[in-house]
């Protein structure tokens, strides 16, 4: 059933879990997740991209979203992810799709995204639909090698407890050293963990990491097998994902992962049956192997059984 991101992160902030939000860009990826979440009994966030809107259209996913989570008992949140333009943003508001929108305003100065913020999130709350703000860069830790650095591009603790307050978000997107893509790190996956304890000692409202794909070995190998390009590809580990959710983290970001479970098994499929045309059939083992991504990061997260 379709739920907003305000009730379903509550839950997980009062008994210190994280939920899934997974990048979904057609068909096949909404069936995929779902089979997850319901096979997992979790619940489930959708996220749709700017690009994604752009690929397959606002009203085709918002249908076929809708009617995924109709059939679902699992709590099923529909949101905008990164919207930086803010009339998608509205657009996405009055679109009656969406249970919850992403207004990405990091890049404007504090008091800028401040205001934005603010006015979307008035706009979003009479309609019964929740708000993830962002603030601070995300971006690499390795990129930053000093405090002063970090200091300047990460969030800053005191500025995100003025943020939630004078904005009325539901839930903050920080920066501790995520970055979006496959290649987050060439050395070990890092991540500022004092700054998130300090945060959420100050900000009462649930935390999302984004940038958060972990690029599992075992299918990065397959994609690395049948011809893919990622040599150097590397994500957050699986231990560093439960640290922050124990240290308050409750969203958590994932694309990356889904796109090279689809890669992988899309490209095995048609080297090992090149006598086979139906799309059907080739998407068929690229959705399996999606699903049995997206399962093992539930059971991560903590949300298995939660929905
Ligand atoms: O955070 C960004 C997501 O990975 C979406 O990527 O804009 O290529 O759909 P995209
Ligand atoms: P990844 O690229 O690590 O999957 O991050 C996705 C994300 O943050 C979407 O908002
Ligand atoms: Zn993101």
């Amino acid at each position: 059933m379709l739920t907003t991101l305000s009730v379903v992160l509550k839950k997980a902030k009062r008994d210190q879990y994280a939920v899934g939000a997974f990048n979904i860009n057609n068909l096949e990826m909404i069936q995929a997740v779902m089979t997850a979440s319901e096979a997992e009994k979790s619940p489930v966030i959708l996220s749709t991209s700017e690009g994604a809107i752009e690929y397959a259209g606002m009203d085709e996913l918002g249908t076929l979203v809708h009617l995924a989570a109709e059939r679902s008992k699992r709590p099923v949140v529909f949101h905008l992810d990164h919207g930086k333009d803010v009339k998608l943003v509205e657009r996405a508001i009055k679109s009656g799709w969406y249970t919850s929108v992403m207004f990405d305003g990091s890049s404007l100065p504090f008091k800028e995204n401040i205001k934005a913020t603010k006015r979307l999130v008035d706009m979003a709350h009479k309609k019964g639909i929740s708000v993830e703000a962002e603030l601070g860069a995300i971006a690499g830790i390795e990129d930053f090698v000093s405090v002063e650095a970090r200091d300047a591009h990460f969030t800053n603790p005191e500025q995100a407890a003025e943020f939630v307050e004078k904005t009325g978000c539901d839930a903050l997107a920080i920066a501790i050293g995520t970055s979006h893509g496959a290649y987050k790190f060439k050395e070990a996956s890092a991540l500022d963990f004092k700054r998130l304890q300090t945060i959420r000692k100050l900000v009462n409202i649930p935390l999302v990491l984004h940038g958060a794909s972990g690029i599992p070995a075992d299918v990065k190998k397959v994609c690395l097998d049948y011809g893919c390009k990622i040599e150097d590809a590397k994500g957050v580990s699986d231990a560093h994902i439960k640290k922050v959710v124990s240290l308050g983290i409750n969203k958590v970001n994932i694309d990356s992962d889904l796109r090279i479970a689809f890669d992988a098994g899309v490209r095995r499929f048609l080297h090992d049956n090149p006598e086979v045309i139906d799309p059907r059939k080739i998407l068929g083992p690229a959705k399996d192997l999606i699903t049995q991504v997206v399962r093992q990061k539930m059971k991560m997260l903590g949300c298995s059984g939660k929905g």
